[in-house]
């Protein structure tokens, strides 16, 4: 067993780190108060070549390993949160997943443009009436002929209004398979296709998100990705990746609360000492620092399962768990650290509260993740290999 991160990681580390102070925390405040998002956020990470992290060399992308990926996620969401969304639903729930289950000539054909950055992908799953019970989509496609026609809605969709193409996830009507769900990639400018941003979140507040509507929406069979049947599937192999890079994102948050404190707590004096001296601090620096600790561990073990072709859906969702949980924690704790200041956005560290309670939610809840671990526990919940995993690294 080795934990040391290769020098190439550190150079991947540090170009995360510098991209994440340099371009995105600068205006951050700004942009949050005014909920701005726009596609240049977008356009610099993929100029960056952050967008091609952990796509092989062969379909344009940066052939580093899943580690990377992960590295890359801590570092922009100690930035800013927004910018980890980004590689959570562009890189980790599309183009990874695009990896796994697309075609040679799908791969082809989308994979260069996802890791450049010329094409922005997003993730639809979640729906009015199916958010955890996510085989309850009614988002239904109809084949007919050579293609099929895609009646419905989703909602809650990161980059509703910039991605350039989505993975969709539907119900087949019609189908005989044995799990009637098929997954798609939809061009945005698809006739029937449309969308709407959502406003007054409490977090990601510069982020978009918004809800994607489909009516009569006429698909190329050659856009399924998998086969008929295999949608679900599809779907929950998609999860595995974003939750890897959410799971990630957390500690950068946790790390982004420690810079923020130690700074603070140094400076700020209280009865003729820094605030730093005093135990109850240091005892939520303390537990801050558990946090990150053990969040790393717990991100490495899933990128390198990813990195060995292992399944790994219940390591990561123990890391999603967890991490998510502690960042909260974290952010709640250096809140209180700051005292009344906590409470404005002058200092960060309010926008990392409201910003780490939506990883409690999205890409499976607390209570989900909660049952999750129970069920593999109880052996209610398969863990068996999976018949498809991402290209093992090095390949
Ligand atoms: N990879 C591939 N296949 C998988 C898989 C995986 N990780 N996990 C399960 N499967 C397969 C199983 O093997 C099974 O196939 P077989 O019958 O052939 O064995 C099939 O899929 C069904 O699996 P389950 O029995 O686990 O399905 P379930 O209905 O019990 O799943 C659940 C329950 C795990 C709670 C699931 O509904 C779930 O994860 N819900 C949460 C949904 C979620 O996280 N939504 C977030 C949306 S995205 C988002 O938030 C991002 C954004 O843009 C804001």
């Amino acid at each position: 067993m080795d934990f040391r991160l290769t020098a190439e990681h550190e150079l991947i580390r540090e170009m995360a780190y510098k991209f994440g102070q340099q371009e995105v925390v600068p205006d951050v405040t700004a942009r949050d108060r005014e909920a701005k998002s726009d596609r240049a956020m977008l356009e610099k990470m993929g100029d960056a070549g952050i967008l091609g992290v952990s796509i092989p060399e062969a379909y344009g992308g940066s052939g580093t390993d899943y580690i990377s990926l992960g590295l890359v996620c801590e570092e922009l969401e100690r930035a800013d949160t927004t910018a980890r969304v980004v590689m959570s639903v562009h890189s980790g729930l599309h183009a990874l997943t695009l990896l796994q289950w697309g075609t040679e000539e799908q791969k082809q054909r989308w994979l260069p443009g996802l890791a450049s950055g010329k094409l922005i992908g997003a993730f639809g799953l979640t729906e009015p009436n199916a958010g955890s019970d996510a085989a309850n989509i009614s988002t239904t496609a109809v084949k007919d002929g050579d293609s099929y026609v895609i009646n419905g809605q989703k909602t809650w969709i990161s980059l509703a209004d910039y991605a350039d193409q989505f993975l969709l996830i539907t119900r087949l009507s019609g189908s005989d398979a044995k799990a009637p769900y098929a997954a798609f990639i939809v061009d945005r400018n698809t006739p029937g296709f449309s969308s709407r941003a959502l406003h007054g979140k409490l977090g990601v507040r510069a982020g978009n998100t918004g809800e994607i509507f489909f009516e009569d929406m006429r698909i190329s069979a050659d856009c399924r990705i998998g086969e008929e049947g295999d949608g679900f599937k599809v779907a929950m192999s998609a999860l595995d990746h974003g939750r890897y890079t959410v799971a990630a994102g957390a500690v950068g948050i946790i790390t982004a609360c420690l810079d923020a404190c130690t700074r603070y707590a140094k400076d700020r004096t209280v009865q003729g000492e820094p605030i730093a001296k005093k135990q109850l601090v240091q005892q939520m620096i303390a537990s801050m620092v558990q946090g990150r600790d053990i969040g790393r561990l717990l991100y490495y073990q899933v990128g390198w399962m990813k990195n060995e072709g292992l399944r790994h859906t219940r390591e990561c969702s123990m890391a999603k768990w967890t991490n998510c949980e502690r960042a909260f924690d974290a952010a709640n704790k250096a809140v209180e650290i700051h005292g009344a200041y906590g409470f404005i956005d002058d200092f960060p560290v309010e926008r990392y509260f409201r910003n780490s309670r939506g990883a409690m939610i999205y890409e499976g809840t607390h209570e989900i993740h909660t049952l999750m671990q129970a069920e593999y526990e109880l052996g209610y919940r398969s863990d068996k290999p999976l018949a498809r995993t991402l290209p093992t690294w090095p390949s």
